[in-house]
């Protein structure tokens, strides 16, 4: 793991648009793994930022988001296909066709579905780099804790703490949907880099189990650690619980030499 440490949020989301930034600049038509929350909004603004004032293009690329709930509108406000056609797809020149979300309506079964979205990131060559945040109780996508470590997209059921930390969200006589379809922990991990991003002190406890406890279905993000090109950025808060602080800082400041000499994706 690189574990890159910022004093903040904003610092977090430069850093993650400069890893998609390098990689869209080197293959213009790389497969990218979105995610949703409210973590990667400010990424969602830099990469905007970038395209507008830099030509940061999107036009070959093509998006595979974790999650989506599940017989929910995609035109409902509170879909994840708004949430991205909001943060991030209105506002660059990317196809909207090449935007995929593993959506599953009423008439639709969802293991089917799974199926087919598997394959769809099959055929598109796999995901290139696949952007996470983390949930308070070490969730990715919307793998909870006992989630198989090798499981591929399907329909979760949401935990009580996930469907009251993301209850925020949701208007007062708004449904919340308690299911979501998820890409599994075994889809994630298939991502050649994958880069999670944690931000504030209410992360701090599942990022610390993530890098230090063991690898567990318990913690789902604690999977990375099997990982060959996994990136957590994070700030100074959703870091405060790690001990080996100082060398990952070390750690952090010699790889950025090597990226800049090397560059930063040596498989892509
Ligand atoms: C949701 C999403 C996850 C996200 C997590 C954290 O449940 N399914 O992909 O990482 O919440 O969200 P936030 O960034 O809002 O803390």
């Amino acid at each position: 793991m690189q574990i890159v440490i910022f004093e903040t949020p904003e610092e977090v989301a430069n850093h993650a648009a400069d890893w998609v930034d390098t990689l869209l600049r080197q293959k213009p038509n790389a497969v990218l793994g979105l995610a949703t929350g409210s973590t990667p909004i400010e990424l969602y603004a830099k990469l905007v930022a970038r395209h507008e004032q830099d030509a940061l293009c999107f036009a070959k690329t093509v998006t595979f988001n974790l999650d989506e709930y599940f017989q929910i509108q995609p035109d409902s406000p509170q879909s994840y296909r708004s949430f991205m056609n909001y943060h991030l797809f209105n506002k660059v020149n990317i196809q909207k066709s090449n935007t995929y979300l593993p959506t599953c309506s009423e008439t639709q079964n969802p293991r089917q579905q799974g199926l087919n979205y598997e394959r769809l990131i099959k055929d598109s060559g796999g995901i290139d780099l696949q952007i996470l945040g983390i949930g308070a109780n070490g969730h990715i996508g919307f793998n909870e804790p006992s989630s198989s470590l090798a499981s591929r997209t399907r329909i979760k059921t949401l935990t009580q703490q996930t469907l009251k930390d993301n209850s925020r969200l949701f208007g007062e006589d708004e449904y919340q949907p308690d299911k979501a379809m998820t890409m599994g922990i075994g889809t994630i991990t298939d991502a050649k880099y994958v880069l999670l991003m944690a931000t504030g002190k209410n992360k701090a406890e599942a990022v610390n189990n993530m890098i230090t406890g063991p690898l567990s279905a318990h913690c789902p993000a604690s999977a990375l650690q099997m990982h060959e090109n996994a990136i957590v950025v994070l700030d100074k808060e959703a870091a405060s619980l790690l001990s080996d602080t100082e060398y990952y800082q070390w750690a952090d400041s010699q790889n950025r030499k090597l990226n800049e000499k090397f560059g930063y994706y040596h498989n892509a």
